[in-house]
């Protein structure tokens, strides 16, 4: 288990760039197994769930270039619709490999995918969806057997607003030569990403960006170049680790679109920033106020942007709510808050009250996964004093060399690998 020792309270100064969209990145990969060409994804971020995801891809057969944040990756042998079962089991986004290998070879062999603990998680939306897109499915204990024919002219209505539901949706839907129809999809930036990346290889896809999507496939599709959205919970994360530490930073390589409603908070909590074509300048003098958020499905407050956002809560003048509405067991991060000194009164298992001005102060604290990870190393950085995070491996699957990044900026941030006993 690998730890940071984080001595925070002193401003940070200079240029980050946000990195390529892991939740865009992995499904994507997932997508390449539609075609036999080579495809070339750029601004891949690199990441422990990236790493998870090409070894999977391997495994099955894939071939693989990456370096750089360039992905080259080729299909054309792959010839096994079997992922290997403790990869998936690392990782919540391996589920979408079940549309992709389905529309592939019209079968499935997969086990109960893994991810972050934030919630029951369960995939009923996805299974439920499938058997009616025509899926004939087993189960054993955590593993399923699908088969699926090419879905014909289905109109498919989700039970539940899904984002990697409505992924494995598409995927399964096209390499079919027929026109299917998917209703209430989600409309996440990542989901209009996996969209783009198969129009490009051949797939027609109406209503992108919209709850209706009309897809018709076919069985041969092409090659592609596609570059990866930048990622919108990370470029969130900086702008509130900005305002918490009184800094001023240049967050580049952002789409300000994808971050409408989380700026309009962040203004109304008081944060001054400035708005370039593919930046924000997050700027001192901030005098925070506290405000209420409750978490949606995009557009609305994203769920994973409400942990880092407990942390300038507690920096605000006042008595703020966090209402979340999407997982179940996303408010643990607060116990380590509290630790640092935060006054915060959980409701019940959705909603919690943060009352603040607060001073943070440095203590022992754990990484729970990985946005609740970040949001403590966020506090960390704003607290007194010093802090010991443990569990930091969670924080390294989603953020690319965080700490080395963060140091960049001038945070005083040491990474400790217990099995070494030093910094590295
Ligand atoms: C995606 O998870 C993201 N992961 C999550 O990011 C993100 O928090 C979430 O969407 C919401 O935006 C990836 O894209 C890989 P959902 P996903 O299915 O698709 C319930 C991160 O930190 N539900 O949209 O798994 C579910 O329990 C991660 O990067 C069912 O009930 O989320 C939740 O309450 C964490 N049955 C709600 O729907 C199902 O079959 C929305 O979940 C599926 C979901």
């Amino acid at each position: 288990m690998a730890k940071f020792i984080i001595k925070g309270g002193k401003p940070l100064k200079g240029e980050i760039s946000v990195s390529g969209a892991k939740n865009a990145a992995l499904p994507i990969i997932a997508a390449t197994l539609l075609t036999n060409e080579e495809c070339t994804i750029t601004n891949v971020p690199e990441i422990g769930d990236v790493e998870v995801m090409l070894k999977i891809m391997k495994k099955l057969g894939a071939q693989i270039d990456f370096s750089n944040h360039t992905l080259k990756i080729c299909n054309k042998n792959v010839k096994s619709w079997k992922p290997d079962v403790s990869l998936v089991g690392q990782m919540r986004a391996s589920v979408v490999l079940i549309g992709a290998l389905l529309a592939r070879f019209g079968k499935a062999e997969v086990h109960y995918p893994g991810g972050c603990l934030i919630g029951a998680r369960p995939i009923d939306i996805h299974i439920e969806a499938l058997a009616n897109l025509g899926a004939k499915i087993k189960t054993k204990g955590k593993n399923y057997s699908i088969s699926l024919k090419p879905p014909r002219n289905k109109e498919i209505i989700l039970k539940g607003v899904s984002v990697t539901a409505t992924e494995n949706l598409i995927l399964a839907c096209s390499k079919s030569p027929y026109t299917n129809e998917i209703r209430l999809a989600a409309v996440e930036p990542e989901v209009e990403d996996l969209i783009s990346f198969l129009q490009k290889i051949g797939v027609r896809i109406k209503g992108r960006g919209t709850h209706n999507l009309l897809i018709k496939g076919k069985q041969k599709l092409g090659r592609a170049s596609h570059k990866i959205i930048p990622d919108r919970i990370e470029a969130a994360t900086l702008m509130i680790l900005a305002a918490v530490t009184k800094s001023r930073l240049k967050i580049k390589n952002i789409n300000p679109e994808h971050l409408d409603v989380f700026i309009a908070k962040i203004q109304e909590a008081g944060v001054s920033l400035k708005q370039g074509d593919d930046y924000f300048i997050i700027g001192p003098p901030h005098k925070l106020k506290a405000i209420n958020i409750k978490t949606d499905a995009y557009p609305g407050f994203a769920t994973d942007f409400q942990a880092p956002m407990a942390v300038l809560l507690t920096q605000a003048e006042g008595i703020s709510t966090i209402f979340e509405t999407i997982f179940e067991n996303r408010l643990g991060y607060i116990k380590e808050l509290t630790k640092m000194g935060a006054q915060a009164k959980l409701k019940d298992l959705h909603r919690v009250e943060i009352i603040g001005p607060t001073k943070l102060v440095g203590t022992q604290i754990n990484s729970l996964d990985l946005r609740a990870g970040a949001t403590v190393i966020i506090a960390a950085l704003c607290a007194e004093g010093i802090s010991e995070i443990s569990n930091v491996e969670t924080v390294d699957r989603g953020y690319e060399e965080f700490d080395k990044r963060l140091i960049a900026l001038g945070a005083d941030i040491k990474r400790i690998n217990n099995s070494q006993g030093k910094g590295e």
